[in-house]
């Protein structure tokens, strides 16, 4: 895909720390200087505040929120995931868009972003909702060959990337709650939703939508009031949504490296380490039926191992199941020392 002249001018801009001049811009991108001017009105109008002045040139002060494509591939630095942006101010489902431009000659790793979901999706056909221009909702195309019981792992390394990317950016410890959520202080930030086609037994492409609350109110919906939370709740402040976006980009890309080149026992442990059931009592239901248990541990698939009353491992995959968990003081120590001693859960 070619980039953008406009995109090409915010990135060295962005590059730089001082003044660009506009025959070194006209320069360095090969372009004519004439068309230099425009590009930088038009950056204006969007909001952002460039400094200009005779003899010295342009500098780039700040960039709006806004997630157009230029300001979400300036200073990107992945090598796969954001390659191809396609930025819609409003759309029914970035999942649903998503799968229909997968399998139609787009590089993998492509970025799917609106500002508003009209019919936001999340698992078991539930509803995500989000107000305009205040969260981040983005699916992101995978077309590498995955064997189908990789898949479910692209669900744990989305979560991963969020929690990475929340620890480094603001401090905050988020946590894996599997199959899909993420979660801060015991409400949910954050969802994904992994689609797949499959072909003969082949993986055709991977969509993993990511649904990150930023700047709604935790009110936005009365009856997630206490279930949801944002990152302008626990950080007290509205947070700019490209740089977040960037980070969590970047984190994926690293990941889903990682996740090609074969690594596993790492990733495992990495997603273990940031998940919040390991150890606890949780609830399963499926299909009308449920199951209670001590959630042991997730296996090299993402699949998870149930220690039922009766001493049982039952492996219990992702697919349609719901979990609850039924309280939050159990350590996994003692799921250990359970598991050990080969009793029985009451
Ligand atoms: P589980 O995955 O174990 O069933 P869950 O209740 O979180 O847990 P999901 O299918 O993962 O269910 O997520 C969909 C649910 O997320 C919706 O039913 C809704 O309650 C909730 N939800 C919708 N929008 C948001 C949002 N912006 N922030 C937090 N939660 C939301
Ligand atoms: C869940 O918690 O059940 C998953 C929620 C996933 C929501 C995101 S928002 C962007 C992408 N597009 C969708 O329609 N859903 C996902």
């Amino acid at each position: 895909m070619r980039e953008e002249i406009g995109s090409k001018i915010l990135k060295l801009l962005a590059s730089s720390s001082g003044f660009l001049s506009g025959p070194t811009i006209a320069r360095k991108l090969k372009i004519s200087r004439a068309a230099i001017p425009k590009r930088i009105k038009g950056f204006r109008t969007l909001g952002c505040k460039i400094d200009s002045c005779a003899g010295q040139g342009y500098r780039l002060i700040s960039v709006p929120d806004k997630l157009l494509p230029p300001f979400i591939t300036m200073g990107l630095k992945t090598t796969i995931i954001g390659r191809q942006v396609f930025f819609y101010p409003k759309i029914d489902s970035t999942n649903s868009q998503a799968k229909a431009i997968a399998g139609q000659g787009i590089h993998d790793g492509a970025l799917v972003i609106t500002d508003y979901q009209t019919q936001g999706q999340g698992r078991l056909k539930r509803q995500w909702v989000s107000p305009p221009q205040k969260n981040l909702l983005l699916s992101v195309v995978f077309c590498s060959l995955v064997a189908p019981s990789k898949v479910f792992q692209m669900t744990l390394f989305a979560s991963l990337a969020i929690c990475k990317s929340l620890n480094a950016l603001f401090k905050i410890k988020a946590g894996i709650k599997w199959p899909n959520d993420v979660y801060v202080n015991n409400r949910k930030i954050c969802g994904v939703l992994t689609d797949v086609a499959t072909d003969q037994k082949r993986v055709k492409w991977v969509v993993v939508g990511i649904g990150l609350n930023v700047n709604a109110a935790p009110s936005f919906e009365p009856e997630l009031g206490s279930l949801a939370t944002s990152l302008k709740r626990e950080t007290g402040r509205a947070q700019k949504r490209p740089p977040i976006l960037k980070r969590i980009l970047e984190e994926m890309d690293c990941l889903y490296k990682r996740f090609l080149s074969g690594e596993i026992t790492n990733l495992r442990d990495e997603w273990l380490s940031y998940s919040i059931i390991l150890g606890k009592k949780v609830t399963i239901f499926s299909d009308g039926l449920q199951e209670t248990g001590i959630a042991e541990t997730i296996d090299e698939d993402g699949v998870l191992i149930l220690l039922t009353p009766d001493g049982e491992r039952k492996k219990i995959v992702a697919g349609d199941v719901s979990l609850r968990i039924q309280e939050t003081g159990v350590r996994r120590q003692k799921s250990e020392e359970r598991n050990h001693n080969e009793s029985s859960l009451s």
